[in-house]
């Protein structure tokens, strides 16, 4: 059923600035740095201080300071707990809301968004296990939305850019072209055609939609990593609400959440490029992420001109960098001291991030009453 249907009307709302909120999560050595005896030379040091050091025994330190640092041993559900589960009740409340996994390749952006593959969804959202913020924030929308025992429909997508090129990984149709075009109804925002959103009714649902979007996610062999990802995805989630009002009227609450696990942001001489195709992904991969990283200095130094238009991925999240929306983003380090260079560029890109304002808004509206809506018919 759809309920987003009937006449509506928009309510005023206050706006307030909002920064963005920058996290930081550094990943346990693996078995091959283990191996080799790397030294650890990031120290997660409090509650939002990461101290780096360039050798083990180096004076030359550099702290930086974000809204929560999570060390090696972080678990899942604390991530969660401290980055995610605020941002539900926001979505219950008519909210959009983005949360982003930056870093070099191998640091655990997909770890922390989806976790592993054979930890199971139907564990509770609260639970440690290895299950990461996708499968956690599905599982807790459908708890607090059974709880609220409103009216409300989930539906879900999942999108992956790929060389500038965008791919359903929930649609079983692989002949519709994905196109974005301008929301002329609402500036700054895009409508993307062709996109699959799928209803979904409980968590045996979403389990196995996820299974199928995982198999279909491009991973390209790299000389760096085999399991290394080459693409950008995002994962949506929109839930209406409709709540009951007086005198013929509800209320109709919209919203979403964004969770976006971006392609590795190490840089093209590390990434071994000497086959043709190689170097094209690398190029596109680095469009994206390069116009990212000039979106977010124009947001920064508050330029008159902000290019999103440069790059798919800039245009997908326009309203979440410097929009509508409620925005964090968790930078991904490795604690190795093979990957300073890396880790010290994703700090300061993370710690820059920090600075931009978003002006988040309501989705909601007045709508006529169900019952009103159908008579008209
Ligand atoms: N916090 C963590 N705790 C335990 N293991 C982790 C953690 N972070 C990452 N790992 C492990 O490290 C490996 C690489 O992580 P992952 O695939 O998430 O990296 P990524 O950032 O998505 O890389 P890519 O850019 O190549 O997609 C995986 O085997 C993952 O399970
Ligand atoms: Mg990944």
């Amino acid at each position: 059923m759809d309920i987003s249907g009937g006449n509506t009307s928009r309510q005023p709302q206050k706006k307030s600035n909002q920064n963005i909120q920058v996290y930081v999560r550094v990943r346990p050595l693996n078995s091959r740095e283990r191996c080799i005896r790397s030294a650890e030379v990031v120290d997660v040091v409090g509650p939002r201080e990461v101290v780096t050091r360039h050798t083990l025994d180096s004076k030359l330190t550099k702290k930086f300071t974000f809204d929560r640092s999570f060390g090696p041993e972080s678990k899942q559900c604390d991530v969660y707990s401290v980055v995610v589960s605020p941002l539900i009740e926001e979505v219950l409340n008519g909210y959009n809301c983005t949360v982003f996994a930056y870093g070099q390749t191998g640091t655990g952006k997909t770890h922390t968004m989806v976790g592993n593959e054979t930890a199971e969804l139907k564990s509770s959202w609260e639970d440690d296990s290895d299950i990461g913020i996708i499968p956690r924030a599905l599982s807790h929308l459908f708890d607090e939305l059974r709880m609220m025992e409103v009216e409300y429909t989930m539906r879900i997508s999942y999108l992956e850019l790929y060389n500038e090129e965008l791919c359903d990984l929930l649609s079983t149709d692989d002949t519709t072209k994905i196109r974005i075009f301008d929301d002329s109804t609402k500036k700054g925002s895009v409508i993307i055609q062709g996109l699959e959103e799928i209803p979904v009714h409980s968590k045996d649902d979403v389990y196995k939609l996820l299974e199928k979007g995982k198999e279909r996610r491009k991973t390209a062999t790299t000389l760096m990593n085999a399991q290394s990802s080459r693409s950008h995805t995002v994962f949506s989630i929109v839930v209406h609400i409709r709540e009951n009002g007086i005198e013929g009227e509800d209320m109709l609450k919209i919203g979403k959440l964004n969770l976006v696990d971006l392609a590795g942001s190490e840089n093209v001489s590390k990434a071994g490029n000497e086959k043709g195709i190689r170097v094209r992904e690398t190029v596109n991969i680095n469009q994206s992420l390069l116009t990212l990283g000039r979106v977010i200095t124009a947001l920064v130094d508050r330029a008159p001109h902000v290019p999103y238009r440069e790059s798919k991925l800039t245009r997908l999240l326009q309203e979440s960098l410097g929009g509508r929306t409620k925005t964090s983003i968790i930078a991904t380090i490795s604690p190795g001291h093979k990957d300073i260079e890396e880790t010290l560029s994703t700090l300061e890109y993370a710690h820059r991030a920090k600075n931009i304002q978003n002006k988040p808004e309501v989705n909601q509206k007045l709508t006529k009453k169900l019952e009103h809506h159908h008579h008209h018919h």
